[in-house]
């Protein structure tokens, strides 16, 4: 059930909370479980005085982290981040994930890539064998989206544009289009990866390959799971 589903968001995500070293440089994730992360960790930083600065993925959660009145970096200011808590789309067994289902990949991938450590933090529901089948985020700028489309719809990834709510077409924190693509039965992800990211047009996608060190998923028994 819904309900159930949001217990163990946050589940993982306090349980996450609870491990974050002082002294660091902690990167916020994006989504609603990272959300929950967000309230939780503020609360730790308020109670026990912590000096943790942050630093946020998205514009979300940088308008909730100020909110809270959280200790804020500016990614520009910085080259480097201790550790990233994050949520995900869909995350396979070698802990090789999906995100994007926000529209927040970009970002993410940066501050991730930034990041010593990634840990992720998911309900029970997204945790899968492979990723086959699942639905892959590929951000491309608008000035000839339309010709990446054509790519994708010709190699057999059943593209499809991403709307808002309202109908528009959704524009990203840079201002920039998705289109949500089907991974193949058969796909190989490294490759698939690469060839994305080599096409003109496209700025990234929403495969996260060896960059989750640590999966946390709710549950009232929380699993954790090390990247082998
Ligand atoms: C944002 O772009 C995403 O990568 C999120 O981290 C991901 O969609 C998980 O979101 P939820 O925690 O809301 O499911």
């Amino acid at each position: 059930t819904k309900e159930a589903i949001e217990k163990e968001k946050k589940q993982a995500a306090e349980y996450a909370a609870a491990q974050v070293p002082n002294h660091i440089v902690l990167g916020l994730g994006s989504g609603s479980t990272a959300a929950y992360f967000v309230k939780a960790i503020n609360e730790r930083i308020k109670k026990e005085g912590l000096d943790i600065q942050c630093v946020a993925t998205s514009v979300g959660t940088e308008k909730l982290a100020e909110s809270l009145g959280m200790p804020m970096l500016d990614v520009n200011t910085i080259d480097r981040v201790d550790l990233t808590v994050d949520g995900a789309d869909a995350v396979d067994d070698k802990l090789n994930g999906i995100k994007g289902g926000g529209a927040a990949l970009l970002f993410e991938k940066l501050v991730a890539t930034m990041s010593d450590k990634n840990i992720w933090i998911v309900d029970s529901t997204k945790y899968h064998k492979t990723l086959a089948g699942q639905k892959l985020p590929v951000e491309v700028i608008p000035f000839g989206g339309m010709g990446v489309f054509r790519y994708l719809n010709e190699a057999g990834y059943k593209p499809e544009f991403r709307f808002r709510d309202d109908g528009d077409i959704l524009q990203t924190d840079s201002g920039n289009y998705l289109i949500d693509i089907t991974i193949p039965d058969d796909a190989d992800l490294a490759k698939l990866a690469h060839n994305l990211k080599n096409y003109t047009g496209v700025v990234e996608h929403g495969l996260f390959l060896n960059i989750c060190d640590q999966l946390i998923i709710g549950g009232d028994k929380v699993r954790v799971i090390d990247r082998p």
